[in-house]
């Protein structure tokens, strides 16, 4: 129950799927939680039901695209908590077409969120986490960094930048307490995936070839994610955690 006690977490786009499990385990956990997202609107429903049971969260609007969203994010930690103990850089998006077919908008966006807003959370996190002085920074790629899906190039591409990002910040970081590691799911069963997931054929193809023979949940990531936040992992850095990984077993 107290895993994280005391703990301040930060977790990004987590309205919803797998950053909003996370960030409902942590906070019964102990810790409090920022919910920040895009959607503002659910951010603060999903803040309120926590403070509603007595939890500790509070939510913000930030588009991790969005250079100013961030830097008001880590100044309104900073002022009311003077450091950040995890940081769950969980918000991405998918653009599914063919490859051939993307046009520049769709990698522009797609680059913008998956890697620039990964990319500048783990950087302007930094101070933050260096106060912890037991810092925990969980980059979400996937295993779509590693094998190779028509329609996921791009955005495998995006992911296997995440998770080199993982390995160099391990070692930059380290030195100041700070741990980085990452979870590479398979599929999960969430928005990002639902589309994909309704088509039957698909579905039971990627099942039959999935070693747990079904789909991941966003609260299976949410607890490899706690075990690297809380200080039981508190050797670990540089680690990838793959979740299930289906995948590895059709290739
Ligand atoms: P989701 O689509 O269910 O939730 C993503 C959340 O991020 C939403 O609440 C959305 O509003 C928010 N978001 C989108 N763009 C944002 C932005 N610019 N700034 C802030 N928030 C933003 O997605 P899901 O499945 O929960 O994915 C979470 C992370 O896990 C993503 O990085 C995804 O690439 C990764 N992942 C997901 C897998 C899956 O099968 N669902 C597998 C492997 C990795």
């Amino acid at each position: 129950m107290d895993r994280l006690k005391d703990k301040i977490a930060l977790v990004t786009g987590s309205a919803a799927g797998i950053g909003l499990a996370t960030a409902q385990l942590f906070a019964a956990e102990g810790a409090h939680v920022y919910i920040t997202d895009v959607a503002g609107d659910a951010a603060e429903k999903a803040a309120a039901e926590l403070t509603a049971k007595g939890l500790k969260a509070s939510a913000m609007t930030v588009d991790v695209s969005r250079g100013q969203d961030v830097t008001a994010l880590m100044r309104a930690i900073e002022q009311q908590h003077k450091k950040l103990d995890v940081v769950v850089n969980n918000a991405g998006i998918n653009v599914r077409t063919d490859f051939r077919n993307m046009s520049d908008a769709d990698w522009v966006r797609l680059r913008e969120v998956n890697l620039d807003g990964m990319i500048r959370i783990a950087r302007d996190a930094f101070p933050l986490l260096k106060a912890s002085g037991r810092g925990s920074l969980i980059n979400l790629a996937s295993i779509m960094g590693h094998r190779g899906m028509r329609t996921l190039a791009a955005y495998g591409a995006t992911k296997g930048a995440m998770s080199a990002l993982t390995r160099g910040l391990a070692v930059e970081y380290a030195p100041f307490g700070i741990r980085v590691n990452a979870l590479a799911p398979g599929f999960i069963e969430t928005a990002l995936t639902e589309r994909v997931l309704r088509i039957e054929a698909f579905s039971k193809a990627l099942l039959d070839r999935t070693p747990m023979r079904r789909f991941g949940t966003s609260e299976d990531v949410a607890n490899a994610a706690l075990f690297f936040a809380s200080d039981e992992s508190g050797y670990i850095t540089g680690a990838e955690l793959a979740i299930d990984g289906g995948m590895q077993a059709a290739l």
